[in-house]
C-alpha cells in the first residue's frame, strides 16, 4: 500500500508561540500521525531577523525572512499566523486562504480588526481559518462554544482573558510587588503582546472578547463599540480596600445579552468580584471563564491563558483539525457560523446603559464639608452611596474617600465623575471600579 501523502505545515512566526507548536509538535508527532491516519510534516518556518538565536533549532533551509513566501507556497496545506501584528498578518492571511489554504491563526487583534473579511474570503476560496489560540490561550473555549454548547444561547459570558493582567494584579495583591517589575517578569515569561499596552490597558482582552460575541451571538463587536479600562491606576491599596469589603480584583471581560429586548453588551474593566466568587479565586497567568448557556446553565473552564506551551497546546489543537479536515471532510467544528442564523443577532446596547454597583476612590483634601460635597454631587446624579471607609492618604492634608454605590449607570457614574473631578477638594484622578453581581 502506497504511503499518505504528507501535508505540510508552515509557521509564519517562529517566536515564543512559533517556536513552542514545532517542539511540541516534533515531540508528539508519531502520536498524532497515528491518530489522524496521516503524515504531517513540519516544512517551513519565518522569523524577521534570520540571526537571531533561538532555543529551538531548525534547519537552515527550512527557515526564511518572508512570510509571504510560505502563505503562497502550493505545497503548504496548513499556514499557522503567529506573528502578531494587523497588517503583514492580515496578507499573509488572506494570501494563504485566497488560495485554498488552511490558515490557524493565534491573533485576536487581527480577527477583531478584520474577523468579517478573513472568514469571507476562507468561505469565497474553500479555505478555513481557525483560531482556538486566540482567546485564553491553552483552554479550549472556541471548540466549547462552537461544539460542546451548540445547543445553547448565552445570556452570559464573562472570565479573566489576559494571563498578564491576572499575573501582575496577583502579584500586586498577593507580595505587594510593584507595578513595573511584575511587568518585566511577565515579558520575560514570554505572557505579554509585542506591544505590552495591548495587555495593561485591556485591548487585549476587549480582542477577545470581540471574537467570543462573534461566536456566541454572530455579531462583530470593534473595541470602540465597548466599554475598556485597563489595569494601569490600580495600586495596592486598591486590592486592601477591596479586601476589606469582601472583594478581589480581576481584569474582566463581560458579554451579556437581553434576549427580551434583542441587546448585546461587551465591555472589558477592573472588576471587583465577591471573594466566594471562582473567577476571584484564578490567579497568576490563568484565565477563566464563565459561561451561561440557556440550556447547560452555567458552566466554567480556567487554564493558563498564556505562555509558550499553553497557546501550542491550542495551535497544535488547530492544525490537527486542519489535518483532520484535510484528510476526511468536514468536521463539526464547520457546522456554520453562527453568524449566518439571523435567529441568533442582536443589537449593542449603549455603553452608557450598563449597570454596576461602582466602587470609587477619592484622594481629597481633609477638611470639614468635603464629605458632603462629595456626596451632593452623587446625589443630583441619583447616585446612591451604599458604604464610605474614610483613612489618612500618602499626601499631608490629605484623606483617601472610599465609596460603593447601590445599583446605577454608566451615564450617571460618568457625570458624577466629571463633576467630581471639576471640586477643588479633590486632589487626584478618581478611581472608579464597577462591581461584579454575578450570582
Ligand atoms: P513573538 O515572540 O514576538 O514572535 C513573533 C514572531 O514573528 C517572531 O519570530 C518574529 O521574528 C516574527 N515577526 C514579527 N514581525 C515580523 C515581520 N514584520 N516580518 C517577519 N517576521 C515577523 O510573539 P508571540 O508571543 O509568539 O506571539 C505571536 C502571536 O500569537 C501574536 O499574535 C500573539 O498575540 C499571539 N499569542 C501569543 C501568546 C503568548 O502567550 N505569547 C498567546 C496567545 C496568542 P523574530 O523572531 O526574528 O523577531
Ligand atoms: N498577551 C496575552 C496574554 C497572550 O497575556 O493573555 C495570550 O493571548
Amino acid at each position: 500500500m502506497s504511503e499518505p501523502l504528507p501535508l505540510n505545515i508552515g509557521l509564519c512566526g517562529f517566536g515564543t508561540v512559533g517556536q513552542g507548536v514545532w517542539k511540541h509538535l516534533s515531540a508528539n508527532l508519531a502520536e498524532l500521525e497515528s491518530r489522524l491516519g496521516a503524515k504531517l510534516v513540519l516544512a517551513r518556518a519565518s522569523v524577521r531577523d534570520l540571526k537571531k538565536k533561538r532555543a529551538i533549532k531548525v534547519p537552515a533551509k527550512a527557515l526564511t525572512d518572508d512570510p509571504m513566501s510560505i502563505a503562497t507556497d502550493p505545497s503548504i496545506q496548513i499556514v499557522c499566523e503567529l506573528m502578531g501584528g494587523t497588517t503583514l498578518a492580515r496578507q499573509v492571511t488572506l494570501a494563504a486562504l485566497r488560495r485554498g489554504a488552511v490558515v490557524v491563526s493565534a491573533n485576536k487583534a487581527l480577527i477583531c480588526e478584520h474577523g468579517p473579511e478573513i472568514i469571507a474570503t476562507a468561505q469565497r476560496h474553500g479555505g478555513h481559518f481557525f483560531f482556538e489560540a486566540s482567546v485564553a490561550g491553552g483552554i479550549p473555549i472556541i471548540k466549547a462554544l462552537r461544539e460542546g454548547l451548540v445547543a445553547n444561547r448565552f445570556p452570559r459570558i464573562y472570565g479573566i482573558l489576559n494571563g498578564t493582567c491576572n499575573y501582575i494584579l496577583t502579584q500586586m495583591e498577593e507580595r505587594d510587588a510593584p507595578y513595573a517589575a511584575v511587568l518585566a517578569e511577565a515579558k520575560r515569561l514570554g505572557y505579554a503582546e509585542a506591544d505590552e499596552s495591548l495587555d495593561v490597558d485591556g485591548w487585549d482582552t476587549a480582542h477577545k472578547a470581540s471574537v467570543l460575541t462573534w461566536l456566541a451571538h454572530g455579531v462583530w463587536v470593534k473595541t470602540d463599540q465597548m466599554i475598556v479600562e485597563g489595569i494601569s491606576r490600580i495600586t495596592p491599596a486598591d486590592f486592601k480596600n477591596a479586601a476589606m469589603l469582601g472583594f478581589g480584583i480581576k481584569l474582566l471581560a463581560i458579554i451579556t445579552r437581553d434576549f427580551a429586548r434583542n441587546e448585546i453588551s461587551v465591555r472589558v474593566h477592573p472588576t471587583l468580584l465577591p471573594e466566594g466568587n471562582v473567577v476571584a479565586n484564578v490567579s497568576g497567568v490563568f484565565n477563566a471563564v464563565s459561561v451561561t448557556g440557556d440550556v447547560v446553565g452555567t458552566t466554567f473552564y480556567s487554564g493558563r491563558g498564556a505562555g509558550q506551551d499553553a497557546t501550542a497546546s491550542a495551535v497544535i489543537s488547530d492544525i490537527v483539525d486542519a489535518a483532520a479536515l484535510l484528510k476526511h471532510g468536514k468536521g463539526a467544528h464547520l457546522l456554520g457560523e453562527v453568524a449566518a442564523s439571523p435567529r441568533n443577532r442582536g443589537r449593542l446596547a449603549p455603553p452608557e446603559s450598563i449597570r454596576s454597583r461602582y466602587y470609587l476612590r477619592l484622594t481629597v483634601k481633609d477638611q470639614p464639608g468635603v464629605l458632603a460635597r462629595v456626596a451632593s454631587v452623587m446625589a443630583k446624579q441619583q447616585v446612591s452611596i451604599a458604604s464610605v471607609i474614610q483613612s489618612p492618604a500618602d499626601q499631608p492634608g490629605a484623606a483617601s474617600l472610599v465609596l460603593t454605590t447601590h445599583e446605577s449607570n454608566e451615564r450617571a457614574m460618568g457625570a458624577t465623575l466629571r463633576q467630581l473631578r471639576a471640586l477643588a477638594a479633590v486632589l487626584d484622578q478618581p478611581v472608579l471600579l464597577r462591581i461584579g453581581d454575578f450570582e
